[in-house]
Order: C-alpha cells, then sequence, then structure tokens
C-alpha cells in the first residue's frame, strides 16, 4: 500500500521528536497502522537550521494545506494564529488534523471540532494532554463504561519540574525554570507553565471528555505556583503532605468543580510522589475506582509518541465510515451536557493557611475565634517563633469548609491589623473517594 502522506505545520521540539521516533522506528510502526507515514514537508518561520532528518521545509503553509496528496496535517506549531487558520483551511480541503496544542483546543475546540464534523474528518489531540500519557484514550475509550466522578492530575510537567528541584535540591525558582526552557519543556511563553494557563487548557479539555460537557476554558479557577514558598513546602511535610500543582475537576450535585492551584496531597498517595517532568492524572470512575496514569508529560519523543499514536488511529480508520469514529469530546457530539461550572466560592475543600502575626496576648485568640464564627474548624495547628521575636507565624490545617466562608474568614482576621503580610491560603485534597 502507498505510504500516508504527512504535512508537518511547525519543526520544533515535538516536530524534531516526531521525524526522530519515525526514523528509528518507522516500519514497525508501518506493521501497526497498516501503512507507512512519509513526512513529505514542515512549515517553519526560520529555514536557517540543523535538520539531521533532511526534512523538506518551507515557510509557506499553503504548499503543505492545499497539497492534495496530504492526507493529515499535523499542527505543532503552537498559539491560535495562525494555527487555527491553518487547521481550519486543512479541514476545508478535506485533511485530517493531528494537534498538540492545547491552547487552541482549550478555546477554540467546540468550533474546531464542529468543523470537522461537518467535513466528516479526524482532529486527534492525544499529545494536547500530559505529553506521552495516553489520557484522552484512556478517559475516552477506556472507561467509556464509568461516570466520571472527579479527576485530579499533576497535568503541567514544567510546573512539577520547579517545585520537585525547589524541594529536593532547595534550587531557585528561576533557575530552574531556565533549565526547563532549555530542554524544550516549557511553553513558548512560560507563563504559561507557572501561572497555571497550561494545567487549565488541559484540565478543560479534560473535564470535557470526562463529563460530556462543551470546552470551557473561561470557567477555569486558575492560581499558579509563583507564590509558594520554601517555608510552606516544609511546613506542609511536617503535617504531612506534599505540595503539588494541581488541576482538579469534579461533579457534584450542583454542577462541576473546574479548578487549577496548588494542592497539599497527603505524602502516602502515589500521586503526591511524582516529581520532576513526570504528570500523573487520577480519575476516579464509579465502576472502576481510582485509575492513575503517569509518564513523561513533556519532552521532545514523549509528545512525539502521543502524536504518532494518533497518526496510527487515523490511518486505521480513514476508510472507515465516520459514524464508526470514536467522537471528539467522548460523547456524541448532540448529547454533550450543559450542566454549569461552579464558581470558586461554592467549592468546598480544606485550607492550609500560613499566617505571620504579632506574638502577644490575645491575637490567636482573636483568630480562631473569627475562624470558628465562619463555621472553620481547625484541624492541625503549629506556631514557630520569627527571627526578629516580634511576630511568629501560625500555620494550620482546617476541616472541609466553603471557599465563600474561608474568604471571608481571611478579610476580617486580615482587617484586625495583627498580620505583617497577607494570609498564605493553599487549598488541600484528600484524593479519596472525595
Ligand atoms: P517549538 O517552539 O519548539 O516549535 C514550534 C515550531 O513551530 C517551530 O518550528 C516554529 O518555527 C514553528 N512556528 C511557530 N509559529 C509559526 C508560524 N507562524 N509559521 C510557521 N511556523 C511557525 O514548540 P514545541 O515543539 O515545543 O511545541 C509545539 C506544540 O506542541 C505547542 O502547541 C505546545 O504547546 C505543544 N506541546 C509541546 C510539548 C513539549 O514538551 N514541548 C508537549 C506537549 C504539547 P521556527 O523553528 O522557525 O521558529
Ligand atoms: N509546557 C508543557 C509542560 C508542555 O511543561 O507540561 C507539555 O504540555
Amino acid at each position: 500500500m502507498k505510504p500516508v502522506k504527512i504535512g508537518l505545520l511547525g519543526f520544533g521540539t515535538v516536530g524534531n521528536g516526531i521525524a526522530s521516533v519515525l526514523n528509528r522506528s518507522g516500519d514497525e510502526i508501518a506493521r501497526r497502522a497498516g501503512r507507512k507515514l512519509e513526512i513529505v514537508g514542515a512549515c517553519v518561520r526560520n529555514l536557517d537550521r540543523n535538520n539531521p532528518y533532511n526534512i523538506a521545509l518551507t515557510t509557506d503553509a499553503n504548499l503543505l494545506l492545499d497539497n492534495p496528496e496530504i492526507e493529515i496535517i499535523v499542527e505543532i506549531m503552537g498559539g491560535h494564529n495562525p494555527a487555527k487558520k491553518y487547521i481550519t483551511q486543512a479541514l476545508n480541503n478535506g485533511k485530517h488534523v493531528v494537534t498538540a496544542n492545547k491552547a487552541l483546543i482549550a478555546v477554540h475546540g467546540n468550533d474546531i471540532f464542529k468543523l470537522a464534523q461537518e467535513q466528516d474528518l479526524m482532529v486527534a489531540f492525544e499529545a494536547a494532554v500530559a505529553g506521552g500519557i495516553p489520557i484522552i484514550k484512556i478517559i475516552r475509550e477506556g472507561l467509556a463504561s464509568n461516570q466520571i466522578e472527579w479527576l485530579a492530575g499533576i497535568i503541567n510537567g514544567t510546573g512539577n519540574f520547579i517545585l520537585t528541584e525547589m524541594k529536593e535540591k532547595g534550587r531557585d525558582f528561576a533557575e530552574v525554570l531556565a533549565q526547563a526552557q532549555a530542554l524544550g519543556y516549557a511553553e513558548a511563553d512560560p507563563a504559561f507553565d507557572v501561572e497555571g494557563i497550561d494545567a487549565a487548557h488541559k484540565l478543560t479539555i479534560l473535564a470535557s471528555i470526562a463529563f460530556g460537557i462543551p470546552l470551557q476554558f473561561d470557567k477555569v479557577y486558575i492560581e499558579g505556583i509563583t507564590k509558594i514558598t520554601r517555608e510552606d513546602v516544609q511546613y506542609a511535610d511536617e503535617f504531612g503532605y506534599n505540595i503539588k500543582h494541581l488541576g482538579l475537576a469534579k461533579r457534584k450535585q450542583s454542577g462541576i468543580e473546574l479548578r487549577v492551584h496548588p494542592t497539599l496531597i497527603p505524602k502516602k498517595r502515589l500521586i503526591a510522589n511524582v516529581n520532576g517532568i513526570m504528570n500523573a492524572i487520577l480519575v476516579k470512575g464509579d465502576a472502576v475506582g481510582p485509575v492513575l496514569s503517569y509518564g513523561a508529560g513533556a519532552g521532545s519523543e514523549p509528545t512525539a509518541s502521543a502524536v504518532i499514536a494518533d497518526l496510527v488511529d487515523v490511518v486505521r480508520t480513514l476508510n472507515a465510515d465516520s459514524s464508526n469514529r470514536v467522537p471528539h469530546l467522548a460523547f456524541q457530539a448532540d448529547r454533550l451536557s450543559n450542566f454549569p461550572i461552579l464558581s470558586q466560592d461554592e467549592i468546598k475543600t480544606a485550607y492550609y493557611l500560613r499566617m505571620q502575626a504579632l506574638d502577644k496576648p490575645g491575637v490567636l485568640a482573636e483568630i480562631t475565634r473569627i475562624l470558628s464564627q465562619n463555621n472553620i474548624s481547625i484541624e492541625q495547628m503549629m506556631q514557630k517563633k520569627s527571627n526578629s521575636g516580634e511576630s511568629a507565624q501560625i500555620i494550620m490545617t482546617t476541616h472541609r469548609v466553603k471557599e465563600q466562608l474561608m474568604q471571608t474568614a481571611i478579610t476580617e482576621i486580615e482587617s484586625l491589623n495583627v498580620l505583617n503580610q497577607k494570609i498564605a491560603l493553599i487549598r488541600i485534597e484528600s484524593l479519596w473517594g472525595s
């Protein structure tokens, strides 16, 4: 059979990974797909580069998008524009699309999938979430008999790499981020990694395929990792927790919680011990119980692994009746639900609080009075003397309470004028049956 011709839009970290894996394992992959995968060319901005696999490079995307021989376009350039325009053009030209671009899918996926459906074409996006871990396939196909109750994931490798290096080697935030950039893990704008935007893109996609809802990136609550201090890491450890940057999606009676933030997780949970560039996603299905998937969340070949798996899927069904394909968002397109996304005020969780307060009689009593008035129950507490001797760190964990009550209590405590700085708050998740 003739090889399947493929055009790449972008040839950076992921593109080079694809070329390298196909160069090494092309025959083995062809035995799986039924046809050989052939890269016809790649579109880039700058032609002057090292090109060990002799891929034909161009700066004119139309040469690939309008080439009638090319059946599949792989979009690995990132960003919204011109990626969206090119994917639209590819679909309008009758080509299937594979993309690793989570920012694009999270924000414009509803439109892209609608067009693909109208055109009877596939848009595959396994690499958009958790790099090499086939989590889209696991949720969309492997867990198809389950009502997904919740999922929690370490879904940004760069952020996890930074937190791990800070904790284990005491390294500086900026220095570790620079290393993640040099290794090709970070987004073009690394603020996406450390401010939680990249994780929110991925969570948007996971929540859609888990609960059968449209993609709703604008409704995700997002907090990054930039405010986590070494003290917080140490105090969390003393309380029995590790701090991880988590994406959480939970189905509640009144709606869905969608949030990305630093989270204290009991150290005994496997996911609390996922370190470095590795990602992990814990999915709780009503039939199967908890399922944990672990693997490289970023990097050249791990991401290429997911892109090529998508290519194999597309090639296997090139001649199949389109009604037999797996729906883009796991549920039939006309059966998506409008279940609401809950506001952050409505979520319920436990909290870690750290406050630097004046070390004098009555201060702790005032703080606990406010917590109690807001129905907040303390679970663990410790006090550490500061170097100056005039203030003390009060660190506590609480039982579960509605976020709105916690935010009210914080505003009231901060207005007492007994604190030297704002209260540090980190949410806690037991990740067991919750
Ligand atoms: P890179 O920055 O390494 O590569 C991007 C490529 O796209 C480059 O070859 C660049 O050209 C080309 N490009 C960008 N804009 C244009 C444009 N307007 N016209 C033509 N070419 C363009 O990115 P990555 O390979 O790291 O990431 C690609 C995608 O994969 C992104 O969506 C990213 O989020 C996603 N992803 C990345 C992972 C990773 O670990 N790196 C993991 C999972 C997903 P030039 O080289 O000339 O600049
Ligand atoms: N910048 C992303 C990360 C790449 O670090 O996880 C993988 O999506």
